[in-house]
């Protein structure tokens, strides 16, 4: 069997932060929480264990909802002795495969690559050559290509600093032989820590094989430190989320203005402007259109959607052919029919909207139930709270709004009434009439405005 271990339990100093470093968020999702799915996606029936330390109760809390097993690292001792909390949960002839909790972006595919690779009596780790070592330990071959050790960026010499194969912190390793090393490992270093890379020295010693394979892509291996290599994190798994749209058909005005934060599918010839956000789980239809500066948040839109630049639209069902914007607002538990078009600074919340009926213009529709065809006039709004409680508003087909006006809910307008503009309609209104609810203009003629005396 293979067990994971994911090593957790720093605070991660160099974040400068109150929120422990593997709760910082790459693509809208914690650091620990890409490595955990990670795991899931190589392999689905395994529960990885997931040391955890600093802050370990808001880490348990933040991803509850992954099948994870928590062992506590009461003090940050270094990433043997972190390992070595694990080492009770794992049965001696097991494989062991341990990952750093703070380098999110390690594919399933590296992974399993290194696992099929390593023989059965070797252990296995990652490697991977990089311009900038900086900050990595190093790995020390001998003249033979033989590695020899791992030696920290910290303790290391100057000659040492200059090696380029770095260590990724990911290793795959038979439970038995950890069970002899981790007791050996010492502190004796710069940070007084127990350090796990101590054990390659150990496996050479014990002549054991070090199997090394590299990753399928060398940023799969980056750790992030602190929020500059966040930073830098973050764009490339946005790069790779763009061209895996563009591969797939969509048109991305620029790829490096477009950010994934979430669940995403996007159908085919979707063209999509500038500085458009996507978060949550968000099904794009084919055909669709979204306008620049606009950000989409768990929501769905059938085919052929034009959403116009500025529009945020959250939690909402929009049909295919709806045309929103530009700057308009789509609030929860919103459902638009085929072919509804609202425009711009109007604000839809918990409504839905049936086919083919208008909001172009500065209206509020809260709570309400709009039938087909149906036009609402500019400056429409449902008063839909009453201070205390929400009303709900319903408007059957074909009705006909005037512009500037205010439906007090609860209220009904019956099916083809027209109202006249600048109502405020505070009773039902019977279906096929028109209601028209305002002050009545007066004349007064000869009437003169009074004048400044000099
Ligand atoms: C570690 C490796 C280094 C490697 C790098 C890869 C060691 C000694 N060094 O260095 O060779 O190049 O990762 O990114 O292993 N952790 C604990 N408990 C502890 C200490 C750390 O759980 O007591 C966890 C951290 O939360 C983190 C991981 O182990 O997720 C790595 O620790 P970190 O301090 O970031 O090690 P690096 O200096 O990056
Ligand atoms: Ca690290």
């Amino acid at each position: 069997m293979i067990q994971i271990v994911i090593l957790a339990a720093g605070q991660g100093k160099r974040m400068q932060s109150q929120l422990p470093k593997v709760l910082h968020r790459l693509a809208g999702k914690p650091i620990l929480a890409h490595v955990i799915q990670t795991t899931i996606d190589l392999l689905p029936e395994s529960k990885p264990i997931v040391v955890i330390g600093h802050q370990g109760e808001r880490l348990q809390e933040t991803l509850s909802h992954y099948a994870a097993e928590w062992v506590v690292q009461t003090e940050q001792r270094g990433t043997a002795h972190a390992l070595e909390q694990a080492l009770p949960h794992l049965p001696s002839e097991d494989h062991v495969l341990v990952l750093c909790g703070d380098a999110p972006l390690i594919s399933a595919m590296t992974l399993h690559q290194l696992i099929s690779t390593t023989p059965a009596n070797a252990m296995g780790m990652l490697t991977a050559t990089v311009a900038q070592p900086f900050g990595y330990g190093r790995i020390k071959r001998d003249a033979q290509h033989r590695i020899q050790g791992i030696v920290e960026e910290r303790d290391a010499t100057v000659e040492e600093k200059k090696l380029t194969e770095i260590n990724p912190g990911v290793y795959y390793i038979p439970v038995q032989y950890l069970k002899k090393w981790l007791p050996q490992i010492k502190n004796n270093n710069d940070q007084g820590e127990y350090y796990l890379t101590d054990i390659i020295a150990l496996a050479v010693q014990d002549k054991v094989l070090i199997h090394t394979t590299q990753p399928l892509m060398t940023e799969e291996i980056l750790g992030v430190n602190d929020r500059v290599q966040l930073a830098t994190l973050e764009r490339f798994y946005q790069r790779q989320m763009a061209e895996r749209f563009m591969r797939a058909g969509v048109t991305l005005c620029d790829p490096a203005r477009f950010d994934v934060r979430g669940d995403v599918q996007i159908g085919r010839d979707v063209v999509i402007d500038i500085n458009v956000i996507l978060e949550g789980k968000v099904v794009i239809g084919d055909h669709c259109v979204i306008g620049a500066n606009s950000i989409l948040r768990d929501t769905q839109l059938g085919s052929g959607v034009n959403i116009k630049p500025h529009t945020l639209i959250e939690g909402a069902i929009i049909a295919a052919d709806c045309t929103i914007g530009p700057f308009a607002r789509i609030r929860p538990e919103t459902r638009l029919d085929e072919q509804v078009h609202v425009g711009n600074f109007v604000e839809i919340k918990k409504s839905h909207v049936a086919a083919k009926s208008k909001i172009n213009h500065l209206s509020y529709i809260g709570d309400s139930q709009v039938g087909r065809q149906v036009n609402i006039g500019a400056g429409t709004i449902t008063c839909n709270y009453d201070g205390v409680n929400k009303h709900k508003t319903r408007i059957e087909d074909h009705v006909s709004v005037g512009a500037g006006t205010q439906l007090v809910a609860p209220v009904e307008v019956g099916k083809g009434a027209t109202i006249g503009a600048g109502s405020t309609i505070t009773e039902n209104v019977a279906a096929e009439t028109l209601v028209i609810a305002r002050a009545r203009q007066q004349v007064v003629s000869g009437w003169k405005r009074k004048e400044k005396k000099e």
